[in-house]
């Protein structure tokens, strides 16, 4: 059906527990990304901003978009905050496909960013749960590991699955971080190493959750017509796809099921106009191990209660059939809430141009990436090809 927006250039930080501050952190992603564009870019070129952030630990809760512009060295562009808690950096590129598509701005720059290690264990817990539903989960104590410990507890018992299927998404997705210089955890685990960690929320361990994590990510997107000023190998955005839900999990009719990771994907397939056996590889939203298998159901690549049998004959490793977050995903590469969308999109960026070094995947043509916002509120998928 035609490709919608281009990507042209990427940066990216470290993830991890990192000494700079969010104006530093802003500035290396975007200077990375202007730097990257083969065949160089003007930053007066660009001619509108998204910034993907919550504003973790109360970081410049009002305006934040307006610091953007201001290290990213674009006085003037007109720039927006978007805020979707961990789904920000997914809906941001939303919104620059749009302004492209649209055909009111040839060149859009979009970043993601969030600063959560320099605040107490307590304000942390507040700000991670600010997210979640305040009404009755965060009163009745329930974090997002509890949430998803809920969620990952229905899921083993109605589908009669093992818990090793969920050790070994942490166990691949650590060994994939182990190839990844941006990624805060580049050590491997065994299932062994999974089982016995402290316990965070039965049946998830340390090593079932994402870290928390510092860091940031940009993407310079171009209309598909002027894509090719900027490089020879642009990577083609052809479908974008959002959904919501309901914010509480208690009100909907399934807990294993992500209603709005379903409606985004539905949206992005038909705007693409492929289906799921031209996709070479997924970055998915694993902030908990549960999350990708949920992911790989939900996004239509295996019946319900079957991406744990995937995950275990590894058809989701790099070299296996469908390959799943080759970057470590949230799990190992980190999770810095705004950041994450972006840096799914940085993965696929190196990918497909085979740019990914030691954890580039064979020849992949074409990508999806899913972000979901909370305990799937809200989710977008997003269709990449290249050449
Ligand atoms: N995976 C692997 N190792 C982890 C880890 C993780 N997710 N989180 C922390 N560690 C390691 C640290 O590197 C540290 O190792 P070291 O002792 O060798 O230095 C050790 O565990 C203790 O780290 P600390 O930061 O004190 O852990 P913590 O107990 O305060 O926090 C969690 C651990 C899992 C509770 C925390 O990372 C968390 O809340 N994660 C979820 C974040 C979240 O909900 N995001 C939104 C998702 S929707």
């Amino acid at each position: 059906m035609g490709h919608r927006a281009a990507i042209v250039g990427a940066g990216h930080t470290r993830f991890g527990v990192l000494e700079e501050g969010p104006r530093a952190l802003l500035k290396s992603a975007v200077d990375a990304a202007v730097a990257s564009v083969d065949k160089g870019v003007e930053r007066a070129a660009v001619g509108e901003a998204y910034l993907g952030t919550l504003g973790f630990g109360g970081w410049q809760i009002g305006n934040a978009s307006a610091v953007l512009a201001e290290e990213a060295g674009m006085p003037g562009v007109p720039t927006t905050r978007v805020e979707n808690a961990c789904a920000s950096g997914g809906t941001a590129i939303r919104a620059a496909v749009r302004a492209v598509e649209h055909g009111d701005r040839d060149l859009v720059l979009v970043a993601g960013l969030e600063k959560m290690t320099d605040v107490s264990n307590a304000r942390r817990r507040y700000w991670l749960g600010v997210s979640g539903d305040t009404e009755w989960e965060r009163s009745a104590g329930l974090t997002f590991a509890g949430v998803y410990g809920l969620i990952a507890s229905r899921y083993l018992a109605q589908h009669q699955v093992g818990a090793d299927a969920l050790a070994e998404v942490a166990v691949k997705n650590h060994e994939n971080g182990a190839l990844n210089p941006n990624a805060q955890f580049q050590k491997r685990v065994t299932r062994e190493d999974v089982r016995k960690a402290p316990r965070v929320a039965d049946p998830l361990g340390l090593y079932d959750c994402c870290p928390v994590s510092d860091g940031a990510a940009a993407l310079l997107i171009a209309s598909p017509g002027s894509a090719k000023k900027f490089t020879d190998t642009p990577v083609y955005i052809d479908g974008v796809g959002a959904g919501s839900d309901t914010l509480a999990v208690q009100e909907r009719p399934e807990l294993t099921r992500f209603g709005a990771t379903r409606w985004a994907a539905d949206e992005a397939f038909h705007a693409a106009g492929v289906s799921r056996s031209d996709i070479s590889f997924l970055e998915v939203h694993d902030c908990f191990t549960i999350a990708e298998l949920l992911a790989i159901e939900d996004l239509g690549f295996a019946k319900p209660g079957t991406a744990g049998g995937m995950t275990l004959d590894g058809t989701t490793r790099r070299d296996g059939r469908l390959p799943v977050n080759p970057d470590g995903g949230l799990k190992a590469k980190g999770h810095p809430i705004g950041a994450t969308g972006v840096s799914q999109a940085y993965e696929v960026f190196l990918q497909l141009r085979g740019a990914a070094e030691a954890r580039q995947l064979s020849h992949p043509s074409r990508a999806l990436t899913q972000n979901v916002g909370g305990a799937g509120a809200t989710a977008n998928v997003t269709i990449y090809s290249v050449g």
